[in-house]
């Protein structure tokens, strides 16, 4: 795909030059990678330019008080969300700012940027007004900034020049919009910034401001309108690094604003090419959209664009982080069973590293997630496998030598600013749910396409061109899922030997005898290593606790490391990863499955050190159900399917239950593992539901009725209840 759209991009912008195969990552340099704001571009290149957007309203001084820029500035915002985003070329935002009357509409398309170069890109900003009975006023504020020490800028003709990233000129171009009041329309102010302060793009608008308004505060003369106080500066700092251009309209208007890089020598763009280039990506994009997931077959048109603006929501949540992260590697003295106290944290400060990632929530967790990311790349994987592994491999370069990734990736003074100091530090004992291997069966997948399209192409009459892009394009496939392979052997050794847990110190019987797990790091009342936060589990920690979801997620990852081993042709260690995921599976019900309550449990060890089952109906029950640990035909899968479908207990019509209706603490204290219903292990549910109503065994009929009516549970649910909520 990536081939096809830069095709065409040469084809609108330069003169007639050919073609040529370009590598994965070179349309990706550039991106909205700060989407801690609500706008923002940056490449991924650590200490080079930053840029975002701001703006208020100037209706009077009271709306203009408050600029939004951090994508948390959003009292009075309905609603922000990227409509169309690919995750490499373009984007198209919306944002309805019902408190200062107006639709935004931030727009951006890149070309050019072949070889791995930074390559051209032009911003729309689009300003509607919302309800025309009310004045209406806005001011935007556009800004670039370099984090290079050594940079400066220069402001030339009304082009700004940088040597950052080879060099480059911006440029801006009005297309509609009347001046407010007798305000003018253009503003700017070019400053020095400490490069670490770069980021702080709403700080050094302000501080722009103040001298003026704190001068009119002074003076005895009546306030001016707010939208000609409100001004920046029209100065100049010797050496600035930091630049920002103000424009004020009243109405309805547009502007463009343009980056060429000074290492391509494509002709510039104009306002024209720019509306021609997000008309022709937003076709492509739809064309490329119902080519992948076929969604118009089933559902209605309204319902195919709330998808797409999901797909285009993560894809826009994309970020770059770069910086120094804490971590405390003082050896735990209990052998990680309790959570450190937070405030007794003595971290160090590692890095700078850099991570390339999608993110949980624009406004609250703009940052990387282990176990999130996992679900990030299932999807991802599917539009775009070569983006995907981009995202996969950042992360697995932040790996230790031991195998160990931080779960929460909190990266310099801008991600750190959003998250309180306890939680800044991150401990080298404690893990999260493997789920980042999705991300390398995504691309293993992505190879068997690609390995069965070929087949396809060499069968028909295209031999030779089939022959030469494939074959190479494949190679570099493998090669990259290759380099993954130690790192990820790595981080499975590192899960088997850190989180491991005891078997035969209690006397349990078991097939194997070393697999059993429990998770590092909870407290009385959290486990937040496993995800499942406030789930319950026995009151006090003990170190003989074995935990029936990690259990399983170890299961799955021996799974999936044998499916890679076989992909890369090492049979001796694929036959190893069977053999862990076969006894995996079998100590799931050997030491996990009460046959009494009919019920997959926890273990712990009471006072008299004995064994004993500890059960909370719920979603850990369905672990083994959910990652598909258990045979067809075996009796437990029965029982969890029926379990599941129990309406007294986890079903509704909404989808899965996390905790047993009937369960003492269902709906208690903060009320998160407790009872919500969660799209993403519903998910895994459905995926292990059709799973099993695909194999032949006793309960495939069970299977099949309960995927059925799950999966339209949860479309009701997110497409009716959700969206609704949504608009
Ligand atoms: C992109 O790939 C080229 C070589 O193919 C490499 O030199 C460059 O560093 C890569 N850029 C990024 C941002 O990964
Ligand atoms: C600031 O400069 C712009 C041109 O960039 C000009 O249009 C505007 O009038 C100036 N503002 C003031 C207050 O002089
Ligand atoms: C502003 O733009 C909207 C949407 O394009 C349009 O409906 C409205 O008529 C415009 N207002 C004016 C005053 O031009």
């Amino acid at each position: 795909m990536t081939l096809g759209w830069s095709v065409w991009l040469l084809a609108l912008c330069t003169v007639a030059s050919a073609a040529v195969a370009i590598d994965s990552n070179t349309s990706t340099v550039w991106g909205t990678y700060r989407p801690q704001l609500f706008f923002g571009l940056r490449p991924q290149v650590p200490r080079s330019l930053v840029t975002g957007l701001a703006w208020f309203s100037t209706a009077d001084y009271e709306h203009a008080s408050v600029l939004r820029h951090s994508a948390s500035d959003n009292e009075g915002i309905e609603t922000f969300k990227w409509i169309y985003h690919d995750g490499r070329n373009f984007g198209v935002q919306e944002i309805v700012d019902r408190k200062y009357n107006y639709r935004l509409e931030t727009s951006f398309v890149k070309a050019a940027h072949e070889h791995g170069q930074p390559g051209h890109w032009a911003v729309r900003v689009r300003g509607t007004v919302l309800d025309e009975s009310f004045p209406a006023a806005l001011s935007t504020f556009f800004y670039v900034g370099s984090e290079d020490s050594e940079s400066s800028f220069t402001l030339l003709d009304g082009q700004l020049h940088g040597s950052d990233l080879g060099g480059f000129f911006v440029r801006t171009h009005d297309l509609q919009g009347q001046p407010a009041e007798a305000a003018p329309t253009h503003a700017f102010t070019a400053k020095r910034v400490p490069s670490q302060d770069v980021w702080r793009g709403k700080d050094h608008i302000l501080s722009d401001m103040r001298p003026h308004l704190q001068a009119l505060a002074r003076s005895q003369e009546a306030w001016p309108p707010a939208a000609e106080a409100m001004q920046l500066s029209n100065s100049s700092e010797p050496q600035a690094n930091w630049y920002a251009l103000q424009r004020t309209y009243r109405g309805n208007f547009t502007y463009d604003i343009m980056l060429d890089s000074a290492l391509s020598e494509d002709k510039r763009w104009t306002s024209e090419h720019v509306t021609a280039a997000l008309a022709q990506h937003k076709r492509s994009y739809d064309a490329k959209f119902d080519k992948t997931f076929s969604l118009h077959q089933t559902f209605p048109p309204q319902q195919v664009t709330y998808a797409r603006e999901i797909l285009a929501q993560l894809l826009g949540g994309i970020g770059y982080y770069h910086g120094t992260c804490l971590v405390d590697r003082r050896p735990s003295d209990d052998n990680g069973l309790v959570l450190h106290n937070m405030e007794d944290a003595q971290p160090e400060v590692e890095g700078p590293y850099e991570l390339l990632t999608a993110t949980p929530s624009r406004t609250f967790f703009p940052r990387g997630f282990y176990w999130d990311e996992g679900f990030h790349l299932l999807q991802i994987g599917a539009w775009d496998a070569d983006l995907s592994m981009d995202l996969l491999e950042s992360w697995t370069r932040l790996m230790d030598g031991d195998g160990w990734i931080a779960r929460e990736q909190i990266l310099g003074e801008e991600a750190r600013s959003q998250v309180p100091g306890p939680f800044q530090t991150q401990y080298p004992l404690y893990a999260n749910p493997p789920t980042l291997v999705w991300g390398l069966q995504a691309y293993v997948r992505a190879i068997e396409a690609h390995l069965a399209a070929t087949q396809e192409a060499v069968e028909g009459t295209d031999t030779f061109s089939a022959e030469t892009s494939d074959a190479s394009s494949l190679a570099s496939m493998y090669a990259r899922l290759q380099s993954l392979y130690e790192p990820w052997q790595r981080h499975y050794e590192w899960f088997r030997r850190t989180q491991r847990g005891q078997i035969r110190q209690w006397d349990r019987q078991a097939t194997a005898r070393r697999e059993g797990y429990r998770w590092r790091g909870r407290s009385y009342t959290h486990v937040l290593t496993s995800g499942l936060d406030d789930y319950p589990r026995a009151a006090k920690p003990h170190v003989g606790e074995l935990h029936l979801d990690l259990h399983a997620w170890m299961g799955s990852f021996a799974r999936s490391m044998q499916q890679l081993a076989n992909v890369l042709g090492q049979a001796d260690d694929a036959l190893e990863y069977g053999e862990h995921f076969n006894d995996i599976a079998a100590n799931a019900v050997d030491l996990h499955w009460n046959e009494q309550e009919q019920l997959f449990c926890d273990l712990s060890v009471d006072s008299d050190d004995t064994s004993y089952f500890e059960c909370h109906a719920g979603y850990v029950s369905l672990f083994p159900l959910m990652l598909r640990l258990l045979p067809a035909d075996s009796a437990q899968l029965g029982a969890s399917i029926r379990l599941l479908r129990d309406e007294t207990q986890l079903w509704s019509p909404h989808g899965i239950r996390s905790l047993s209706q009937r369960h003492s603490l269902f709906g208690m204290d903060e009320d998160y593992w407790r009872g919500a219903i969660w799209l993403p292990i519903n998910y895994l549910l459905l995926g292990a539901l059709r799973h099993y109503a695909q194999e032949p065994g006793l309960y495939a009929v069970e299977a099949q009725m309960a995927y059925t009516e799950l999966r339209k549970n949860v479309i009701h649910t997110v497409l009716e209840v959700c969206a609704s909520h949504s608009q």
